[in-house]
């Protein structure tokens, strides 16, 4: 906290010396999330319809915590006893699932290369300093690709943002998901636009359902929503 005229005098020299710096990016308030505001909007109504049923909250595929610092401030509101489970890799995607988007979907192109090489990257330290920077403290991380975690047997799911991007994490997670989901839950698939990069998800999503009996809605453009009927 900054009281003094001194302190805000040296904050405010330190800072202009950084807009005129190589370090510019670091001061200047930059929109970092890859959903829109509608999106973001939507998010945040689905949590809310949810989070009145049993069972706690989860994102797989959370990257650096940006979309987790947000929903948590929503919990915060109308949930703060819910608990918000964050599962990635934190080092990006899994080589043989990039390998499935290469050699099985025909992901070629210079652009769709660049995009299986994103997110590498990061590191759960640096999550979960975001997390505590931004005073989230219900979230219990685990650092693992999705395929190789198994939730406890009475796990239960009320809401789950799944953005893993890619067929084989989505579908794998959509197996170990689906039986948690409390009914009136709802588990929302982010990338669910056809033809892009990571439509993965959305075969994904659309296999499942077909297999399951499932009707699910795609959401501003791109978010699948799945909900267990009550
Ligand atoms: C689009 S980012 C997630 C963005 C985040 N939900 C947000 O809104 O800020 C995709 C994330 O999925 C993670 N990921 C990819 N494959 C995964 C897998 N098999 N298991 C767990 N996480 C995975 C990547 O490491 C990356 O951080």
């Amino acid at each position: 906290m900054i009281n003094s005229r001194w302190e805000i005098w040296l904050d405010g020299l330190v800072k202009r010396a950084l807009f005129w710096s190589p370090f510019r990016s670091y001061l200047l308030y930059k929109y970092r999330y890859a959903f829109t505001p509608a999106q973001l909007a939507r998010l945040t109504t689905l949590l809310t319809e949810a989070a009145v049923v049993p069972g706690d909250c989860g994102e797989i595929g959370c990257y650096r915590g940006y979309t987790t610092v947000f929903l948590n401030k929503h919990l915060d509101e109308i949930a703060p006893t819910k608990r918000y489970w964050a599962i990635d890799t934190f080092g990006g995607f899994v080589a043989s699932d990039v390998a499935h988007e290469l050699q099985i979907r025909g992901k070629q192109a210079a652009a769709d290369r660049r995009a299986l090489n994103k997110f590498t990257i990061n590191s759960r330290h640096w999550f979960e300093r975001a997390l505590r920077f931004n005073g989230v403290t219900r979230v219990t991380t685990c650092a693992t690709a999705i395929q190789d975690f198994n939730f406890s047997e009475d796990t239960q799911f009320c809401f789950v943002l799944l953005d893993v991007d890619l067929y084989l994490p989505t579908k794998a997670a959509l197996e170990k998901l689906w039986p948690r989901l409390s009914p009136g839950g709802i588990i929302v698939i982010d990338d669910c636009q056809p033809e892009h990069v990571y439509d993965g998800s959305r075969q994904a999503l659309q296999e499942f359902s077909a297999a399951q009996g499932l009707v699910f809605e795609v959401l501003e453009t791109k978010l699948g929503v799945l909900r267990r009927p009550r």
